[in-house]
This record gives structure tokens, C-alpha cells and sequence, in this order.
């Protein structure tokens, strides 16, 4: 064994040398890969008795992309393009040998060897579009010369992964090896020696493309279909105008042009916001305080209260990570409702091909249900998800203090009741956490994790182990009304609300916000949850606009009328004229002048209020660092990932500016523009949100 960086060694089997990469966690390509492999490369070039070169990695995976601590910064010695170059044109065959995954840079650099070995579980991709990027070294060039155009589309402009079977039946791979990859490789390496194999390079291979040239609406369409389902995002039309450029003009000018598109994206501002998120995605499960080696409590069996929607979508949540869960309902017909909404989405998830038809029996079986909270003696951990009503809450919190085991953790979904209150129901408000899980549960990747004050540490640790378990992004706040994000997005609810009065429409607000880039405008969204959810008929005094829609028997879509009018069937939003009436009587009877009010006041009015609301969360605590907020915001809300959250979008629109409008907001608004004391600090500093540190404690 010879090493030849801090990062790589290679040992000699008879005529093939292996070089192994060594750098953990992932062997991300740093400079002391890249240098590893040079030096092995070299010292083979000078050894007549090795034939063939076997690139592959040691630790869990094969080279998982480029080292994005290096992005920004001044290039080191040898760049990739060198060791492409040698690899490309070396004399003897170079061959990849993958395990975990080749992704991005990874899947380059197997893509540049002669040759391609995997075992049956590795999975390749390019998804530098997750970080606002397209790959940066041939990948949009040599994908579509192996697999065809349209699923280096998928694969490029869309982040998608694929497995080694599709690999090979797409060229992507030579071989699957079923032993030991290493003995798979060399045995490989050796045939093709000894068959006179040729180098194969992909930059020649065109059968591939030839499809593609002469039909170009493929790219048209392509660029369609993104621009639906990823409005506003750079990133996935430049992977296809970088891929259709290779396509017509040849290698040569694709890889020039490609490299050209990197270079504009990695110093543009989607990419800088995307990269922020990545890292503040990561970073948010660090709890300072909270010592690493907090015990856990074994999480292997879960109760849930109440089988409604988010119940539901809860129990697939830990269903789909392989973790029994029994539902409680109150009747058998309501639990069976329930298990029922559990079957029918996992019936349509094996229909689409999502998942396979055994899998999705298999998670289907691990959801029991039950009518009597005593069946949750033994359970680890419990999710009550019932109505949205303190004392109920408080009733159930109760009972389970009596049945359940003392190390269990009582977790409540509730979206905005106090968990300190709901805690004082048992004897063990230590135990007591809030998980609040997003609609629908079993999609939303946000879970944002509540203490109170008496919150245990092993109870903190625990639930957000248990988050990243069933795959969400969990966020630990500390209480307030609302939490983190209803109470930032409660800020913005009631500034669209009175700029209607003042004369705007649901539909201007919506087109706004829209072309920012959420997913659906505010009013199309209320139409969509119901206006009635937290609704109180008895309560209702028709002073708001909600009491005198939901008065008029105006819920929303579930109606056909809300903030909209809709056909039956149909969910497209229809400006409505009684709702203009109604907000016009409305403003009258409030004395409030209406006038033409400009996009641009609407928008700032949104996010500021948002960005308001998040500085003053951060001031008292309830947020660890501006970074969760935006993931709050990025997971949980629609806030468009390129635009990097609110706290990251602040900056970069310059906090003074914000910090004047706000101020101004004031003096015509009033009080709810009281702008943060926090927001004004880091003004008078001359500071940014990004030099906050973390303020829990
Ligand atoms: N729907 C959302 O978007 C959303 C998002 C986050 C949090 N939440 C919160 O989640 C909770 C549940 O909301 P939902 O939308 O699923 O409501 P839902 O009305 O769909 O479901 C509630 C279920 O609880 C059941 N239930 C009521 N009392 C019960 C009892 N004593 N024992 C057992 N089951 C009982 C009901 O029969 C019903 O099936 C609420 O606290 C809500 O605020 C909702």
C-alpha cells in the first residue's frame, strides 16, 4: 500500500492498481483527493506492469461531489480539469468503482473513466440543482452522450437519482458486481485487459444525441415543464440550455458554455441563498446547551390521539421510517376513516410507482388502531393530534399521565395553544414537548420542535432524533403564541387583510406574492384550508372580513366561494364581485379611505412585516439563530428556497432600508410596524442578521 495524499493510498493487485479515496464522511473531492489521484495516476503511467487503474473509495460511499467548502475560494492545485484530462486521455483503461453514491463531481469523475463498475445498491445523480447550480464538469455534456437527452434532463435540470439497475440498462454503468466491489472491479479490470478492451471515451459517443438534434422541441418542453414546476428558479434552465448547447454545437463549445453557465450561477444570488439553506438545514439541529451525549429514549413505538388529518399523515410520517404506530380514535367508524385515509394514500403511492406494492403493505401494516387511550401503556412516545381545543387537550394529557410508562414523551401538535399550560395537566411536565407537524404530515418536511421551560434535555434530544428519523427538518423553538412561523405568518395574514380594506384585491396580493415565488398567493392558500378552521360561529360579529364571508357560508374551495369564487369541480380562483362589495362596505363602515395601492407596497408590506415579527422572535430567544427561521420558512411556508428565508432575503436587501420602511409603516399604520428592537440594534452596528449568533439558552 503506497499513500499518496492524506486523502488517498493505492495498492497494487498484480496488473491493477487501486487507488482509494479516503476522506471522510463522504470523500467529497478537496484538494487532497485530487492530488491523490494525480500521484496515483502518474506512478502507474511509469509501471509497465500495471495494466489498468480501479479508482474507488474507502467509508460509505464513493465520491459524493465536489467539496463545497471550496466553492468561493481561490482554486487549488491540481484543479479537477487536470486530473479529467489525465484521466481521459490516460494509456491504459481507468475504471470507477462505486458504492453508496456518485453524485454531482462523483458522478463526473466516473463518468470521465473508460469504465464504470457498481454494486447493487449505489444510486448516481447530479444535484447540483439543489444548490442552485448545474454541474460544473461535464456533467450536463457526458450524461446525455450515455443516457439520452431527456433523462440527462430529469437527471440535470431536475435532481433526479437513479438506482444501478437503471443505471446499466442506461450505459451508465458496465457491470454490477454482486461480491466484493473491489474483486468485482479488479476481475473486471483484468478481463478487459486481457479482451483488449478499447479507452472509451464519452466525449465520442453520439447515438445518443442524434435523437436530440433533430428534435428540438424536447428542450422547448422541457423548459416548460420546469418553468411550471420551478417558477422563477434559475438553475434547472440553464442545466437544459447547458445541455441542448452540447447537443447542437459539439463537446467542445458545451463544455466551454457550461462551465460559463457554473461560473454566472455560483456567483449569483439563488445560488449563494440555496447554498445558505443547505448548511442552515444542517446546522439547526445543533443545540447549544444541550450536551451531545444527552441520553435518548428509545423511540420503537408510537401512539397517536386522533386520526383526522394530521393524525393521519403522522402515522404514515413514522410508518414510511419503519416505526410501528398505533392510532386512537373515538369511535371505531372515525378510526376506521382514518386507517382508511392511511390505506388509500398508500394504495395511490404504489399506483404512481412511488414505492412498490409489498412496500406499501408493509407500511400499512405497521398502522394499528385502537378506540382506548389504555392500549398506550407501553408506548414510547405519544402525538396527541385532536382538535384544536385546550381543554380537550388538557383532558387527554391527563389520562395518558395515568396510563403511560414514566419514560414516555407526551408531544402535543397543537398550532398555537399554550404546551406549558397542557404540560400542567400531568405530574410530569418534563415529558411534555410540542411537535408541530405540517400539512399534510406525511409530505411537509418542517417539524418545528416546542420546549417549555420544564422540557427535559433526554426529551429534546430524543424528539429531534426521532425528527430526523422520519426525515424532516426539525427546528427547536421555545414557546410563544404561534411558535416561530403562525406567528410570523399571523403578521402577514392581517397586513393582507387590512390592504384589502385599504384597496387592494385577493387577486393583486396573490399575483404578488406568487411572482415572488410562493406557491400559491395568501387568499388562494385560505380558500384551500378553509376559511372556518378556527372559526367560532357563536363568536362571530361580522366585524371582519372572515366573520362576513364565513357568515355567508363563504369556507373557501370545500364552499365553491371564499376570498374567490369557484365552478364546481374546478379550483381555479374567479375574482369575486360580492367579496370586492363586501370589502368595500366593510371599509366604509371603518372609515378607511380606499386608494390604488402599488405592487411594490404590497410586497414590501408582506415581507417586512414577516421579517419584523422574525428579528423580534430572535431578540426574545424563541429561535436559536436566524438560519432556523429561514428553514421554518423554506420548509414549512413556501418561502421560495432561492430566495433563501426572510432573515437571508433581509440582508440582502439591506437591513437600513428594510428598517426605514418599517418605521415609516409605523407612522401611517400604527403600532403593529413597532419595529424590532433587535432589527434596530444591528442597524446602528452597521450589522447583519447573518453576524447573529445563536440566542437560545
Ligand atoms: N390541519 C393542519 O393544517 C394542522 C397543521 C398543524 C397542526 N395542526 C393541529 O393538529 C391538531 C389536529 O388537527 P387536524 O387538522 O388533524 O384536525 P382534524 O379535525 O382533521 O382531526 C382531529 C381528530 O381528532 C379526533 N378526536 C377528537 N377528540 C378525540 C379524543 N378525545 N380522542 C381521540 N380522538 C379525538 C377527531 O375525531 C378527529 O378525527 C390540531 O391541534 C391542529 O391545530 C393542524
Amino acid at each position: 500500500m503506497i499513500t499518496l495524499s492524506t486523502a488517498a493510498n493505492m495498492e497494487t493487485r498484480g496488473e491493477i492498481a487501486i487507488i482509494l479515496v479516503d476522506n471522510p464522511p463522504v470523500n467529497a473531492i478537496n484538494v487532497e483527493v485530487r492530488k491523490g489521484i494525480m500521484e496515483g495516476l502518474n506512478a502507474v503511467s511509469k509501471d509497465d506492469s500495471v495494466k489498468a487503474v480501479i479508482i474507488a473509495c474507502a467509508g460509505r460511499t464513493f465520491l459524493a461531489g465536489a467539496d463545497i467548502t471550496e466553492f468561493g475560494k481561490e482554486p487549488q492545485h491540481p484543479g479537477l480539469d487536470l486530473i479529467f484530462d489525465l484521466i481521459e486521455n490516460y494509456r491504459k483503461p481507468v475504471i470507477a468503482a462505486i458504492h453508496g453514491s456518485a453524485l454531482g463531481g462523483g458522478l463526473e469523475t466516473a463518468m470521465i473513466c473508460h469504465y464504470r463498475v457498481a454494486v447493487p445498491t449505489a444510486t448516481f445523480g447530479q444535484p447540483e440543482v439543489n444548490l442552485g447550480l448545474i454541474p460544473g464538469i461535464g456533467g450536463t455534456q457526458r450524461l446525455p452522450r450515455i443516457i439520452g437527452v431527456q433523462k440527462a434532463i430529469e437527471m440535470c435540470a431536475g435532481g433526479k437519482q437513479i438506482n444501478a439497475r437503471e443505471a446499466l440498462e442506461n450505459g451508465l454503468i458496465d457491470a454490477i458486481s454482486e461480491e466484493n466491489l473491489l474483486d468485482g472491479a479488479t476481475a473486471f479490470a483484468k478481463k478487459l485487459v486481457h479482451e483488449n478492451h478499447p479507452l472509451i471515451k464519452i466525449r465520442d459517443k453520439n447515438d445518443k444525441i442524434e435523437e436530440a438534434r433533430n428534435k428540438p422541441e424536447i428542450f422547448a418542453e422541457a423548459r416548460k415543464a420546469f418553468a411550471r414546476s420551478d417558477r422563477g428558479f434559475d438553475a434547472p434552465q440553464a442545466a437544459i440550455d447547458a445541455i441542448e448547447t452540447g447537443v447542437k454545437k459539439g463537446i467542445e463549445v458545451g463544455l466551454k458554455n457550461e462551465r460559463e453557465i457554473f461560473r454566472k450561477l455560483i456567483q449569483g444570488s439563488q445560488s449563494a441563498a440555496m447554498r445558505y439553506i443547505f448548511f442552515a438545514e444542517r446546522e439547526c439541529t445543533k443545540i447549544p446547551g444541550l450536551a451531545s451525549d444527552t441520553p435518548r429514549v428509545p423511540v420503537n413505538k408510537i401512539g397517536i390521539v386522533g386520526a383526522g388529518t394530521m393524525g393521519t399523515g403522522i402515522a404514515m410520517s413514522c410508518a414510511n421510517a419503519g416505526i410501528p404506530v398505533t392510532i386512537m380514535e373515538i369511535n371505531q367508524k372515525l378510526l376506521e376513516k382514518g386507517l382508511e385515509t392511511c390505506r388509500e394514500n398508500y394504495k395511490n403511492s404504489a399506483l404512481k410507482g412511488r414505492i412498490t406494492h409489498d412496500e406499501a403493505e408493509k407500511r400499512l401494516s405497521l398502522i394499528n388502531g385502537t378506540i382506548s387511550l389504555n392500549d398506550f401503556a407501553d408506548v414510547d412516545m405519544v402525538v396527541e393530534a385532536v382538535f384544536e381545543n385546550k381543554n380537550l387537550k388538557k383532558e387527554i394529557f391527563a389520562k395518558l399521565d395515568k396510563i403511560c410508562k414514566d419514560s414516555v414523551i407526551l408531544a402535543t401538535n397543537t398550532s398555537a395553544l399554550n404546551i406549558t399550560e397542557i404540560a400542567l395537566a400531568t405530574k410530569r411536565p418534563e415529558s411534555v414537548i410540542g411537535l408541530h407537524f405540517f400539512s399534510p404530515a406525511n409530505v411537509m418536511r418542517l417539524l418545528e420542535i416546542v420546549r417549555t421551560e420544564k422540557t427535559a434535555d433526554d426529551i429534546i434530544a430524543t424528539s429531534i432524533s426521532f425528527g430526523k428519523r422520519i426525515k424532516k427538518i426539525p427546528v427547536l423553538v421555545r414557546e410563544c403564541h404561534g411558535f416561530v412561523g403562525n406567528r410570523m405568518l399571523f403578521q402577514r395574514v392581517n397586513e393582507n387583510k387590512q390592504m384589502l380594506l385599504e384597496g387592494s384585491t385577493p387577486q393583486q396580493i396573490d399575483k404578488v406574492l406568487y411572482d415572488f415565488g410562493f406557491p400559491m398567493g395568501p387568499f388562494a392558500v385560505l380558500d384551500l384550508v378553509g376559511l372556518d378552521v378556527g372559526w367560532d360561529k357563536a363568536a362571530s360579529k361580522g366585524e371582519t372580513l372572515r366573520d362576513v364571508l364565513c357568515e355567508a357560508g363563504r369556507f373557501g374551495q370545500k364552499t365553491n366561494a371564499g376570498y374567490y369564487d369557484y365552478k364546481p369541480g374546478n379550483r381555479t380562483p374567479i375574482p369575486s364581485q360580492y367579496v370586492q362589495e363586501k370589502i368595500n362596505e366593510l371599509a366604509a363602515k371603518n372609515n378607511i379611505k380606499q386608494r390604488l395601492i402599488s405592487d411594490e407596497e404590497i410586497l414590501e408590506r408582506s415581507l417586512y412585516s414577516v421579517i419584523n415579527e422574525g428579528a423580534k422572535i430572535l431578540d426574545e430567544g424563541i429561535a436559536i439563530r436566524p438560519g432556523d427561521i429561514d428553514v421554518i420558512w423554506v420548509n414549512g411556508y413556501g418561502w421560495p428556497r432561492y430566495r433563501g428565508g426572510p432573515m437571508f432575503y433581509a440582508d440582502s436587501i439591506g437591513l437600513k432600508k428594510i428598517l426605514d420602511k418599517i418605521k415609516a409603516f409605523e407612522k401611517t399604520h400604527g403600532n403593529t410596524w413597532r419595529p424590532s428592537a433587535l432589527l434596530e440594534k444591528l442597524v446602528n452596528e452597521g450589522k447583519e442578521f447573518k453576524d447573529l449568533h445563536d440566542r437560545h439558552g
